[in-house]
């Protein structure tokens, strides 16, 4: 049966509709909405599926402005790069954020460190998990750059005009190497202790320098509280403010290459 209503009055379910879509309007008009959603957004006043939109929404956005406005059929193909490169990104991410969480409960000197990691594991919420997350990840890293390294090597992507990015990756190969020897002697175990002694004796026989070389990682003559904080400032800020400056350049010269290398 229809509803009749008295004349000149709109059913509530009109009134609402009608002021939802005049907020809609005036959130969308504003100045404010339109700075955060720009051009070629769907969340834009009058938008529509145009070739121009799509371009505009790769352009403005700051994270797909990392990817090119056209890609190559192939270099979108996941069986092409295996996602490698992406997926030892994804672990770099990872691991910055169970690093930071990790950081939390964490004193690098020798009378706190080992028990800190201690209470992490058996007190605190989720301490356990993160902790392996953050260990699991970084061996995980070391794999992926690896295997990313010999799929590039495969493709021959290492020839012109890709050399200098090769180099600029083995730049990036001995930093995450590097990343993962320092995390390994800060929980200040005896596994700990002894590679880091095995690894900085080996350094000792750097030819000529290799005394000064094996002072300056020990922050001393012998491993200690002042080797820790060293490898512990080496670990959480200095080698991950170089491989990012790194990574940057990285992907930038991917762009700059052409993008992905691909069959002639
Ligand atoms: C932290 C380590 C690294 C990260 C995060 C990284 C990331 C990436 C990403 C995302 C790409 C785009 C395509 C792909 O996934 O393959 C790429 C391409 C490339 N990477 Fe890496 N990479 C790393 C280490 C390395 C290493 C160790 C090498 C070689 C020694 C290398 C050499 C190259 C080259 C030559 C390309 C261009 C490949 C092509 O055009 O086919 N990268 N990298």
């Amino acid at each position: 049966m229809a509803t009749t209503n008295k004349p000149g009055k709109q059913p509530l379910i009109e009134k609402l509709q009608q002021q939802a879509s005049d907020l809609t309007a005036n959130v969308q008009g504003s100045q404010a909405w339109n700075s955060i959603f720009r051009p070629g957004s769907i969340f834009r006043k009058g938008y529509t599926d145009s070739p121009r939109n799509r371009s505009y929404v790769i352009m403005n956005s700051v994270l797909y402005h990392l990817h090119p406005v056209k890609v190559k059929r192939h270099a979108v193909k996941v069986s092409y790069t295996l996602c490698l490169g992406g997926l030892s990104f994804f672990l770099f991410i990872l691991l910055t954020v169970t690093g930071i969480f990790l950081m939390f409960f964490y004193r690098p000197t020798a009378a706190q460190a080992w028990s800190d990691i201690y209470t992490l594991q058996t007190s605190v919420t989720f301490g356990l998990l993160v902790r392996n997350m953050h260990r699991w990840a970084a061996h995980l890293m070391v794999l992926s750059v690896f295997l990313h390294m010999a799929r590039v090597f495969y493709h021959g992507a290492y020839k012109a005009p890709r050399e200098f990015n090769w180099v600029i990756g083995v730049i990036l190969l001995q930093l995450t190497l590097l990343l993962s020897f320092t995390g390994y002697l800060l929980p200040w175990d005896q596994l700990a202790l002894w590679a880091v002694t095995v690894g900085t004796n080996m350094m000792g026989y750097t030819p000529v320098f290799g005394e000064q070389v094996r002072f300056v990682l020990l922050g001393g003559v012998e491993i200690g509280t002042d080797t820790l904080l060293r490898w512990y400032v080496l670990h959480v800020l200095m080698l991950p403010f170089v491989i990012v400056i790194f990574m940057a350049i990285h992907f930038w010269r991917v762009r700059k290459d052409g993008g992905i290398s691909g069959p002639l």
